[in-house]
Formats: structure tokens, C-alpha cells, sequence
């Protein structure tokens, strides 16, 4: 059980302004911030990181959409990390999401549901280092 997670704020979040509000909620439930910045994802980085879905009918939507505007990228911690933060943010569908989470608050579709969360402490490794790597000498935030 990993003690990590990486969060996004997508681009609807930060279109909506919901920045500060969404992070409020996140550190409010237990979690600590230990990176984030700002980025336009380009289309490269956007098909690298959803390579997974590369198959699904919504593959190509969902790169126009995190590549429409700048997102956040977080790292969070807390113990049980990843599962913590699932249950935080609700089902992907909004429709479909628990009562009080993120995405049942400020989401308005199954696509634009303002937050990712990674599905496993693998995934979690892999999608930190995709935004937060230390070949960037500029970030001294990396892991
Ligand atoms: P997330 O689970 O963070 O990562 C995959 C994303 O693809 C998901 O959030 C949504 O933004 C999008 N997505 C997943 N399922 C669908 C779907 N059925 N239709 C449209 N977009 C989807």
C-alpha cells in the first residue's frame, strides 16, 4: 500500500477557476501537497499519458479535451494514497458519483469530470515521474 498518488486538475478545472477549491477539498480530506505546477499538456504527452486508452471509442476526445487548456498536475500525499483519493473523487461519471465528492460537486460529464486520480500505486509511480521527473533541472520539486 503505496503513500502517493498523483491528482490532475483538468483543463475544465482551471476554466471553471475551481483551482482553489478543488485543492481545499483534497488538503481538507488529509492529503499534503508535495508538487504541483501548471502545464499545457501537448498532443504527444497527452497520447504518452492516456496511452492505456488508446483503443476506446473516446481516445481522441478526451486528447482534444486535456489538451484544450492548462491543467495541474499534484503530487499528494497520505497512507493508502491512490484508493483514499478514489473514493474523494467519485465515480468517473458524475452521474454516478457518491454524494459530496469532487467530481458529483463541479463535474459536468462522464469526460469533463474536472480531476484524475490514479488507479493503482504502479500507475501512481509512472503518471508522477510523466509530470515531476528530475531530468527537468528546473523543477526541484521532482521525484
Ligand atoms: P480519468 O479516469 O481521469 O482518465 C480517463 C478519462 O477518459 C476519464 O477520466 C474521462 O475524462 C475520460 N472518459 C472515460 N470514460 C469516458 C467515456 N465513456 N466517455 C468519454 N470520456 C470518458
Amino acid at each position: 500500500m503505496g503513500n502517493k498518488t498523483l491528482a490532475i486538475l483538468k483543463p475544465d478545472c482551471v476554466r471553471k477557476n475551481l483551482i482553489g477549491q478543488v485543492i481545499t477539498k483534497i488538503t481538507e480530506a488529509g492529503f499534503t501537497v508535495k508538487g504541483l505546477k501548471m502545464v499545457r499538456l501537448t498532443e504527444d504527452s497527452a497520447k504518452g499519458f492516456y496511452e492505456i486508452h488508446k483503443d476506446r471509442p473516446f481516445f481522441n476526445d478526451l486528447i482534444k479535451y486535456m489538451t484544450s487548456g492548462p491543467c495541474v498536475p499534484i503530487v499528494l500525499e497520505k497512507e493508502n494514497a491512490v484508493e483514499e483519493f478514489r473514493k474523494l473523487i467519485g465515480a468517473t461519471d458524475p452521474k454516478k458519483a457518491a454524494e459530496g465528492t469532487i467530481r458529483k460537486l463541479y463535474a459536468e460529464n462522464i469526460q469533463e469530470n474536472i480531476v484524475h486520480g490514479s488507479d493503482s500505486d504502479e500507475n501512481a509511480a509512472k503518471e508522477i515521474s510523466h509530470f515531476f521527473s528530475r531530468k527537468n533541472l528546473l523543477d526541484i520539486n521532482g521525484f
